[in-house]
């Protein structure tokens, strides 16, 4: 870096020429590369190891400022772009990780419930205050569906309860359900990823191991551990909730509860028709566009 910043460059490009477009530039002195969405396209749930990327990308790279970048413009090949690279521009330095904190503040979920990250003091020491930061895994608090979970963990959680965080990703409803008086959680996902952020992020809370049970649902033993509980919730998307329904309904003791988040409300009709036969289920909170559904299952 010279002069206190770099110079970038911004290409529009299609995933199957990112590779090629990314060695050429490195070849001509890039010193990073990043991808953006150039198109607003939401990229939902990847699968365990999966990296999706939008169709339409923008590919920014980061050269010293001291470099005549105009024959990279005039030379990059013109089939693994889909628009003339903008103009260079002067990147002044920053604090890059100071910056990236500061999009991140404590939030309040619910009444008692405060999800705050590790550089910030809890606005509340009183409260219900989980410690989280943003990770690999998906669920800080900031989704509107991890947030209408969390309200609705905080308005009906009873004392003492078992309770099964179906799609853990990060761990946080299951440590939310924990702290506002569960007794015991059992912690699961199909993405290893999600098991050791749940692991890391309930010993930054200081959950006790014996109280949280947190395993692959692949795993040969999954069926064994996991027994039908008084509360089940699964934040996952719509077509994976609903075929997971007989799944997730053996996991309810009768009578017990269900909280599905997840879906869009344009699909809460059909899930709740999925799940009729066993719950009850009804909307319960909306938040931009997604919608949670909770019920109790009925007697057998
Ligand atoms: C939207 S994230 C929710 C994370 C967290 N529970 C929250 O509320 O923020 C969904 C999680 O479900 C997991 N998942 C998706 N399909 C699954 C399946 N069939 N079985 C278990 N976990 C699944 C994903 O790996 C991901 O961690």
């Amino acid at each position: 870096m010279t002069d206190a910043g770099w110079q970038e460059l911004r290409f529009n490009t299609t995933p199957n020429h990112i590779d090629s477009l990314e060695d050429w530039l490195f070849e001509q002195g890039a010193l990073a590369v990043t991808l953006e969405d150039n198109a607003d396209e939401p990229l939902l749930e990847p699968g365990p190891g999966e990296t999706p990327l939008w169709q339409n990308i923008k590919l920014v790279a980061l050269f010293e400022t001291g470099l005549d970048l105009s024959q990279i413009l005039a030379e990059v090949p013109s089939q693994w772009v889909t628009a003339s690279a903008e103009e260079a521009k002067f990147v002044p330095d920053q604090d890059w990780e100071r910056a990236w904190m500061a999009d991140f503040e404590p939030l309040q979920m619910g009444n008692r419930l405060w999800i705050c990250p590790s550089w910030c003091e809890p606005p509340d020491p009183n409260a219900v205050n989980i410690n989280l930061d943003p990770g690999l895994a998906f669920g800080t608090g900031t989704h509107p569906t991890t947030a209408m979970c969390l309200a609705e963990l905080d308005a009906s959680i009873k004392h003492g309860i078992n309770l099964i965080d179906y799609g853990c990703g990060s761990g946080i409803l299951a440590i939310a359900g924990l702290k506002l008086g569960a007794a015991k959680a059992f912690a699961v996902d199909n993405d290893p990823q999600a098991v050791t952020a749940t692991l890391d992020n309930a010993q930054r809370n200081a959950i006790a191991e014996e109280q949280l049970d947190v395993f692959l649902v692949s795993q040969t033993d999954a069926k064994a551990r996991l027994r039908p509980v008084e509360l089940v919730v699964a934040n996952i998307l719509a077509g994976p909730l609903e075929a997971l329904a007989p799944t997730l309904i053996d996991l309810i003791k009768p009578g017990g509860r269900l909280i599905l988040a997840g879906l869009l409300s344009e699909q809460a009709v059909g899930l709740i028709a999925a799940y009729k036969p066993w719950v009850t289920l009804t909307a319960v909170q909306e938040k931009e566009g997604w919608t949670l559904l909770a019920g109790e299952k009925l007697p057998e």
